[in-house]
C-alpha cells in the first residue's frame, strides 16, 4: 500500500522515533524510503548576514556556510541509511536547500511517493504546541497520506 515512503528528517527526537514506525511498514509492503534533509535557507542566510556585519563578504561565507551544512547532513543521514538498508528497504538519500515544508511538498510531488512519515515535532519542540510548523503545513498542503509520529 505504502510502497515509496518520504521521510522527512531534521535528526531530532521525535523524527528518530519516526524511523521505528517506517521500520514496522516493512510487513505492509514499503520497498523504498526517501529521507530528506532540507538545509534551512532562512537560517543559513541570517548566519551569513552576522557574519557581514564583522566585515565578511556575504556571498563567500553564504556558501561555505552552505557547504558546511551539507558535510553535516550527509554525516548525519548515514546511520539513518544503513539502519534502513539493514532493515531491507531500497534507501534515496536527498539533502536540499531551501524553506522545509515546501521542499517537502516538492519532493512529495517530484518523487510520487505514497505517503510521508514524520515527527509532530521537531528541532524546537515546545511543549504547548501541538504540532511544529513544517508538520502543520505538509499535513496541510500535502496530497498524499501523512503519518504523524508523536513526540513521547
Ligand atoms: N529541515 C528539515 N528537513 C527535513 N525534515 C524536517 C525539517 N524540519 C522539520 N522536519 C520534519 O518535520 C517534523 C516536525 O518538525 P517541526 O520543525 O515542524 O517542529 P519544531 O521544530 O518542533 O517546530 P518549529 O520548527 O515550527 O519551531 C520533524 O520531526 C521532521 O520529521
Ligand atoms: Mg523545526
Amino acid at each position: 500500500m505504502f510502497e515509496k515512503i518520504l521521510y522527512p528528517t531534521d535528526f531530532s527526537d521525535v523524527s528518530k522515533k519516526a524511523l521505528a514506525y517506517i521500520k514496522s511498514l516493512k510487513n505492509t509492503g514499503t520497498k523504498q524510503v526517501i529521507i530528506l534533509r532540507v538545509i534551512n535557507k532562512n537560517k543559513a542566510e541570517r548566519i551569513s548576514q552576522g557574519v557581514a556585519w564583522a566585515g565578511v563578504e556575504v556571498a563567500d561565507f553564504l556558501k561555505e556556510t552552505y557547504q558546511r551544512l551539507e558535510e553535516e547532513a550527509y554525516e548525519e543521514v548515514k546511520p539513518v541509511e544503513s539502519e534502513l538498508k539493514e532493515a531491507g528497504f531500497d534507501v534515496k538519500i536527498r539533502v536540499e536547500k531551501g524553506h522545509p515544508y515546501s521542499k517537502i511538498l516538492d519532493v512529495e510531488r517530484e518523487e510520487d511517493v505514497s505517503a510521508i512519515v514524520l515527527g509532530s515535532h521537531g528541532r524546537s519542540n515546545v511543549e504547548e504546541i501541538l504540532l511544529g510548523s513544517v508538520s502543520e503545513h505538509v499535513i496541510r498542503y500535502s496530497k498524499k497520506p501523512v503519518l504523524v509520529v508523536k513526540r513521547d
